[in-house]
């Protein structure tokens, strides 16, 4: 890793994280630890740098830590482009508001669901990232599902890094591992690169399971096309989200704009002082 400033870099992170709405279990949204987070951003703007990058799914919010520590000096490089595609509208919105407040002129996102083709003008990128549910329940599936979308909008070009989990000790881990490594060889693709056992995650649950960086790459001969339907198929949809958890929602809707840095009103009440100055 090169040298940054760790100082700054953490600082930028942390606005970030300040930024992000709380997780919701049941749609797999568990985070990133914030030290990882920033190794991680690191190595995913060393590696996209100059190329336009699309998250499928993001509520980790690398997105946002890669334009942001190129916008304030913390990395030389990043991406040209940072799309990120999520159902979670308080996510899109998330990553919109910090963009418009840091003025970051290459950072956007959208409302989309995986689950539904891409749309047609989605397809000027050239890497695409996920982290998507992980598939212990369906034989990684559901990882397979957000790596097709990768697949669509690089158009079957260029790379992709697929973030999952990986733990030696968890035979789960190691056989979701093999099938999305022959899902993607089936799709054109194959691993240029694995970094094992990286990252952490707030998942009470399993604190010490890791995830790896699977970092995919386009077959030469592939040709540049895009075909992307919709996923009907009940038996990619079984235990999509964990055991008896098959997607029920299009879109997860904000109510309000919430600052999520703060704490909300229904969180607390106030005690009053008693009248002191009559
Ligand atoms: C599934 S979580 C995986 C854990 C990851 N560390 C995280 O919390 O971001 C990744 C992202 O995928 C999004 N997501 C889940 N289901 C989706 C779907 N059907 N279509 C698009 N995005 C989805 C979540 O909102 C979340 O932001």
């Amino acid at each position: 890793m090169p040298e940054i400033d760790l100082r700054d870099a953490m600082n930028a992170v942390s606005d970030v994280i300040q930024n992000r709405p709380r997780p919701i279990r049941q749609f797999d949204q568990i985070y990133m630890k914030a030290g990882d987070m920033v190794i991680q951003s690191e190595f995913v703007a060393r590696w996209a740098n100059e190329k336009r990058l699309v998250f499928v799914g993001d509520g980790d919010a690398i997105s946002v830590c890669v334009a942001y520590l190129k916008n304030r000096g913390v990395l030389e490089y990043g991406p040209s482009k940072v799309m990120v595609l999520d159902f979670d509208e308080r996510i899109v919105n998330a990553v919109k508001r910090f963009a418009d407040k840091e003025r970051l002129e290459n950072l956007d996102a959208r409302l989309y669901n995986a689950l539904d083709g891409l749309p047609e003008d989605l397809v000027e990128f050239d890497y695409f990232y996920t982290n998507p549910p992980w598939g212990q329940y369906n034989d990684g599936e559901s990882i397979n599902v957000f790596l097709d979308r990768g697949v669509e909008a690089v158009c079957s070009q260029g790379e992709g890094l697929v973030v999952i989990a990986d733990d030696k000790e968890i035979n789960w881990s190691q056989e979701v591992l093999a099938k999305v490594q022959s899902h993607a060889a089936s799709r054109g693709f194959f691993v240029a690169r694995m970094q094992p056992e990286l990252h952490l995650y707030h998942l009470d649950d399993a604190p010490d399971l890791r995830s790896c960086n699977l970092l995919f790459r386009a077959r030469p001969q592939n040709e540049r096309v895009r075909v992307s339907e919709a996923v009907m198929e009940q038996s990619r949809l079984e235990n999509f989200y964990g055991r008896s958890k098959a997607p029920r929602a299009k879109y997860v809707r904000e109510l309000k704009s919430l600052n999520y840095g703060q704490a909300q009103d229904n969180e607390y009440e106030l005690q009053l002082l008693e009248e002191r100055y009559d």
